[in-house]
């Protein structure tokens, strides 16, 4: 199996990236948990993919869901998303201020140093505003779990991944003016048996069940 940079691999994962996965909805539940307010919000989406979490946002009455990608393809799959650009997390073409929740959602792990992507989120973050970052789990990772997806042709490939450990995205988000409000880790458990079951990987299920697939992380701006 290969193992591909984000862009190179995202842009061959986006023609089949919107079948959910137990990573992502591990994701998009332990977010949900969390409970951050979106209602006459501008949302901003960093990593934001075929922008499905956009539509959620939109969903709750966020006043403004603007969407920026790496990853042109990835975009290219997104359907009925007005505000979308391609744009690198580290170099956000927006002013400072401009976002009272700016979400970065399984995107971090694919960049080898956090520092910048987090001076980016904090700065273009309202003084009043919240930074959400999910992540794969540094723990899965480090037990030798990988990121891995297959093509619209069948094949499988690895994604480049980074093991960013909770001090590590502490101590950047840290030097970026942002403090840790609250933590949650999205753990194998039930409520995604049945992607396993439909791979045919029951064994792969029993053997994670109950490791931390998925890191959640709200942070405030400093004051
Ligand atoms: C696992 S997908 C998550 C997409 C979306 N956040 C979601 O939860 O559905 C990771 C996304 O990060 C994007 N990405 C990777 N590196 C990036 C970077 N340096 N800047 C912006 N986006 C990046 C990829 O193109 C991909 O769309």
């Amino acid at each position: 199996m290969t193992t591909l940079a984000p862009a190179q691999g995202y842009a061959l994962w986006a023609p089949t990236y919107s079948a959910e996965t137990a990573v992502s909805a591990l994701e998009a539940a332990v977010v949900a948990s969390l409970h951050v307010p979106l209602a006459g919000k501008r949302v901003l989406d960093v990593g934001c993919g075929i922008a499905r979490r956009l539509a959620s946002a939109r969903d709750a009455g966020a006043s403004v869901a603007l969407g920026l990608d790496l990853t042109p393809a990835m975009l290219a799959q997104a359907r009925g998303e007005p505000l979308l650009a391609a744009a690198d997390a580290r170099a956000l073409p927006v002013a400072d201020g401009a976002f009272d929740v700016v979400w970065c959602r399984l995107v971090l792990g694919h960049l080898p140093a956090l520092e910048p992507a987090y001076h980016e989120l904090a700065r273009v973050c309202t003084p009043d505003g919240l930074v959400l970052v999910t992540d794969f789990h540094p723990a899965a990772a480090t037990a030798g779990h990988r990121r891995t997806f297959r093509d619209a042709g069948g094949e499988q490939h690895e994604l480049e991944n980074h093991a960013h450990r909770v001090l590590a995205h502490r101590a950047a988000a840290a030097r970026a003016g942002l403090s840790l409000r609250e933590r949650r880790d999205g753990i194998v458990d039930d409520t995604v048996r049945g992607f396993y079951e439909r791979a045919g990987r029951l064994d792969v299920y029993e053997h994670q069940r109950g490791l931390p697939l998925v890191l959640a992380l709200v942070f405030a701006r400093a004051r």
